[in-house]
């Protein structure tokens, strides 16, 4: 099931909030890549490849934008957060980019997915709780 946006998944800030979007379409054409094909080998690896790649080079691009805006705002979590981006970036590396394997992405996507909305429900959005204390939430 394709992934939605909604504003619960706010963070206050206008540029993160927009690359969090780009996130998760970029997900869902992942997610729709391998399920298609799944369903039609004829189709081949080829879009999974493509898609993996662009959400891949997403992710990673997103992160290194965010964790500068977390510095610059002077959000105290920064460094840790930092390093649970930096694992998911492996893992992801390693899934998605260095070796992809169909069966494997198909078995870890469940995984894949639920860890891009943990992370922007807990830790992203705790990012926000910060621009709430400093009155910024919504003003960026
Ligand atoms: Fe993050
Ligand atoms: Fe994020």
């Amino acid at each position: 099931m394709a992934m939605e946006w909604t504003d619960a998944l706010s963070v206050g800030h206008s540029v993160v909030d927009s690359q969090h979007k780009g996130l998760i379409d970029r997900l869902n054409g992942l997610v729709a890549a391998v399920t298609q094909a799944l369903d039609d080998e004829s189709v081949g690896m080829t879009q999974v490849i493509d898609q993996a790649a662009a959400f891949f080079s997403y992710f990673e691009e997103h992160s290194e934008s965010e964790e500068a805006f977390m510095r610059q705002l002077l959000y105290t979590r920064v460094d840790c957060h930092a390093k649970h981006h930096r694992l998911f970036i492996n893992t992801l590396r390693t899934l998605l980019i260095d070796d992809p394997n169909l069966n494997a992405i198909k078995i870890n996507m469940p995984f894949i997915e639920s860890a891009v909305i943990d992370h922007l429900e807990r830790d992203d959005r705790d990012f926000g709780e910060h621009l709430r204390t400093l009155g910024l939430f919504g003003t960026l």
